[in-house]
């Protein structure tokens, strides 16, 4: 007997080594199906990073437990700026999808939330979506402040308008009163003093209807000293009463490219809170740069100083330390700076120094010139 048969068919060796060589192809192909199946989960995974990490949204996986499984860039950005702690107790807060804040008033942060429940094999927990809203949050508040704003101008335009009349009635038979009473001195400085009045509250109407409304510039060319001259000149009274002595160091070349009556009103407050700030026999001075295409004009003095605080508020409406001020010369300094394109800025010492500089543009940049 055939010892390799053992009672059954015989072994074909070539048949066996077809199927060894069938199986070998089976694996072959079947780990190469493996590798193409790995690589494109590899890729699917980096598809899927690449959407996460590129959304300006921070998303957040949390498993049952709170256990964070997943973050994107963003998130992980957020928690690097904010602090885990904070994140985690932000998100413990925010329980329901929607707009939250947080924070405290100055530094208040808005996020959008929304939640998702994960439901898989391997976890149960929670999928957060956060946008940092904060600027958007912030550029609304803005518009609904200018749109009040605004209303209060309009407010303020109608009230005017309607107060100024009878005013100038007062005015008027005030002068005439002061007139009539020439040869009574005392009435004749009661008639005077309401004169003064009358034009203080027509001072103030005017200089609120100039904050509420749009200013808008209308620049020619002039020499600054000029206009400066032109102020100290219209408060020579005032410069006189108080015995200040005012120095002019401008450069007669320096030039400035202005609506020259809102830019004189600018340093009309400027000298004008400057004599208020002084002693008697204090100093005040006027200097100028010109810097390519922008002129500074400064003005310094050796008045009260501004302290800190009031540094940081100075240019916001209503703003004053003066029984008779209206706070507003500053604020509409600055629309009237800005409306030319240009920059105002403050400097003290907070005690015997302060310094205010108002930066235009100087000249017209060639090629304006040349289409004049
Ligand atoms: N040169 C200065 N020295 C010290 N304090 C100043 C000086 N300039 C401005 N200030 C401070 O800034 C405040 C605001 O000035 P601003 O010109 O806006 O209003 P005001 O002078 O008080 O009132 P208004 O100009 O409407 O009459 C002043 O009340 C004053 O406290
Ligand atoms: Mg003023």
């Amino acid at each position: 007997m055939d010892g390799d048969s053992k009672g059954g068919q015989p072994l074909d060796i070539n048949l066996l080594n077809e199927v060894f060589e069938a199986v070998n192809r089976t694996t072959e192909s079947l780990k190469s199906s493996y590798d193409i199946l790995q690589k494109k989960l590899e890729q699917t995974q980096e598809l899927l990073d690449s959407v996460l990490d590129n959304t300006n949204s921070a998303i957040i996986a949390c498993d049952g437990k709170k256990g964070v499984f997943l973050k994107n860039r963003r998130a992980k950005e957020l928690i690097g700026e904010m602090g885990e702690e904070k994140i985690f107790r932000i998100l413990a807060e925010m329980t329901s999808p929607g707009v939250h804040d947080y924070g405290d008033a100055e530094s208040k942060r808005y996020f959008r939330l929304s939640v998702s429940a994960l439901q898989s094999d391997e976890s149960d927990g929670f999928v957060y979506v956060m946008d940092d809203i904060t600027r958007l949050k912030r550029l609304e508040n803005e518009r609904l402040r200018n749109e009040k704003l605004q209303l209060m101008g309009e407010m303020a335009a109608n009230i005017a308008h309607e107060v100024r009349n009878p005013l100038g009635s007062i005015e008027l038979y005030a002068s005439l009163l002061s007139r009539d009473l020439e040869k009574d001195a005392e009435k004749k400085r009661l008639a005077v003093s309401i004169i003064k009045g009358v034009r203080t509250i027509n001072a103030v109407i005017s200089n609120t209807l100039l904050f509420a409304k749009e200013i808008k510039v209308n620049p020619s060319k002039y020499v600054l000293s000029d206009i400066v001259d032109e102020v100290v000149l219209y408060l020579q009274h005032i410069i006189r009463e108080k015995k200040v002595r005012f120095v002019n160091r401008l450069d007669e070349n320096h030039t400035i490219l202005c609506d020259a009556d809102m830019y004189k009103q600018v340093v009309m407050n400027l000298i004008g809170n400057s004599v208020d700030a002084v002693k008697e026999g204090g100093l005040i001075e006027a200097t100028s740069s010109m810097n390519g295409e922008t002129t500074s004009l400064s003005i310094t003095d050796n008045g009260s100083g501004i302290d800190k605080d009031m540094l940081s508020r100075l240019f916001m409406p209503f703003q004053t330390t003066k029984a008779k001020g209206t706070g507003l010369g500053l604020s509409i300094a600055y629309k009237i700076i800005k409306a030319h394109g240009g920059d105002i800025s403050a400097e003290s010492n907070g005690k015997d120094y302060t310094r205010f500089t108002i930066t235009v543009p100087g000249t017209k940049r060639p090629e304006q010139e040349a289409l004049l």
